[in-house]
């Protein structure tokens, strides 16, 4: 079935319910889909591909839309397979299309698949006319590889976002957000950002300052609902999220043995609800994947991380975890800290080094307890969820 989303624009893409981690890294519950646009005008053009394991289904999508036409242009606005790819194939099966990308994407392309002819090469404001429809070029360099660029259709006022604006999750039936519930997509696009996009907080500001000059009435990302009626939420998420700003909540990390620094978790989260903080996640780091925390990371501006002492260092979990941190490189967060040790303590040490990494403001008095806790080490966490609590509010 041919889905249209705009004049003489279709969706070609599909849904990859058989991959358990994105990355070969994030799990992926709800699956994860694959978009790709074909405008179907005096001159068809063909935006991104999807992943290869897809591609049969792909060119039977395509070919219902072309009906016999040739396939002009094929745009490719990021390199990574998930949206390459079917490209060598696609250049097999339409041998005359022309392949526009930039300087970086060509070096890619020769690469991955060997191509080095039949390509147009673009840069930046530089355009492409179909017959109706106008399109133009925008680079944006690490959102998230160094090649991405989007499409601007002036035409349809459509903007082809490559990665940016994507969520995890399946398109069931519905391709636009205006046919579907898409409450549940909201968490997964931070999870999606937290992720992949993550680090890239920079280079993400200056593509939406590029965008603000563009009059937007569709986003085509490459995974997830085509966003209309939702695209100034999808602009704000991120411009929120690239700025590493977060809401009032709470998320409490923790690693534990036998449950002694979980009850000082448990103690923190209790003082943080009696002083009211209502958005508290909790992620024990033996059962939570990292990829659900990262996304509270983003999610949240009190973050407080507790660790016992194992083998004179960080409880590995932890350590783990806090290295995923770091490298997202996570700005303006309220830190807390605790850790629980049987007979010589070093984790609330190294979780001390880790603040001093990544620049969060320490909140409250760390704790560190010797094996269970006591009335002064309960007195202690309370403390410490209170003044986490205060800061925040
Ligand atoms: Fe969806 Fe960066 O690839």
């Amino acid at each position: 079935m041919r889905k249209k989303i705009a004049d003489d624009i279709y969706y070609v893409g599909v849904n990859d319910r058989q991959k358990g981690l994105f990355e070969n890294l994030w799990p992926l519950p709800q699956g994860v889909s694959y978009n790709s646009f074909l405008i179907n005008d005096d001159r068809t053009v063909l935006i991104d591909t999807v992943d290869v394991c897809y591609s049969d289904l792909f060119f039977k999508k395509i070919e219902a839309v072309l009906n016999g036409r040739p396939l002009d242009y094929l745009i490719v606005n990021h390199m990574e397979p998930d949206h390459a790819g079917s490209i060598r194939l696609l250049r097999h099966f339409y041998p005359g299309v022309q392949i526009i990308g930039n300087k970086q994407t060509f070096t890619m392309l020769a690469g991955y698949h060997n191509i080095t002819e039949g390509l147009r090469e673009v840069k930046e404001g530089d355009t492409l006319e179909s017959g109706k429809h106008r399109l133009t070029f925008h680079t944006a360099p690490m959102v998230h590889w160094p090649e991405v660029m989007m499409a601007y259709d002036e035409t349809g006022k459509v903007l082809f976002s490559a990665d940016a604006f994507g969520t995890y999750g399946t398109v069931n039936g519905a391709v636009l957000d205006t046919e579907m519930n898409v409450a549940h997509y909201w968490d997964e696009m931070i999870r999606y950002y937290a992720n992949i996009v993550g680090k890239y907080g920079n280079p993400v500001q200056r593509i939406l300052k590029k965008l603000s000059a563009l009059d937007i009435q569709t986003i085509c990302s490459t995974h997830g609902p085509v966003w209309r009626e939702n695209k100034d939420k999808a602009i704000a998420l991120y411009d929120q999220l690239s700025r590493y700003e977060s809401g009032n909540g709470v998320v409490i990390i923790y690693g534990s043995m036998y449950g002694n620094t979980e009850q000082m978790a448990e103690t923190i989260a209790c003082s943080l609800a009696a002083n009211g903080i209502k958005e508290i996640a909790m992620h024990h780091a033996s059962k939570s994947h990292s990829s659900y925390i990262l996304r509270d990371v983003f999610k949240y501006k009190g973050i407080m991380i507790g660790s016992p002492t194992y083998n004179g260092q960080l409880f590995p979990e932890i350590d783990a975890i806090l290295k995923k941190i770091a490298a997202c490189e996570v700005k303006n967060r309220l830190f807390g800290y605790f850790g629980s040790f049987t007979w010589a303590g070093a984790a609330v040490k190294r979780l001390a080094a880790f603040a001093e990494e990544v620049q969060w403001k320490v909140t409250g008095d760390p704790v560190e307890q010797k094996q269970s806790m006591n009335n002064e080490t309960e007195a202690q966490c309370l403390a410490l969820g209170k003044a986490m609590a205060q800061a925040l509010q």
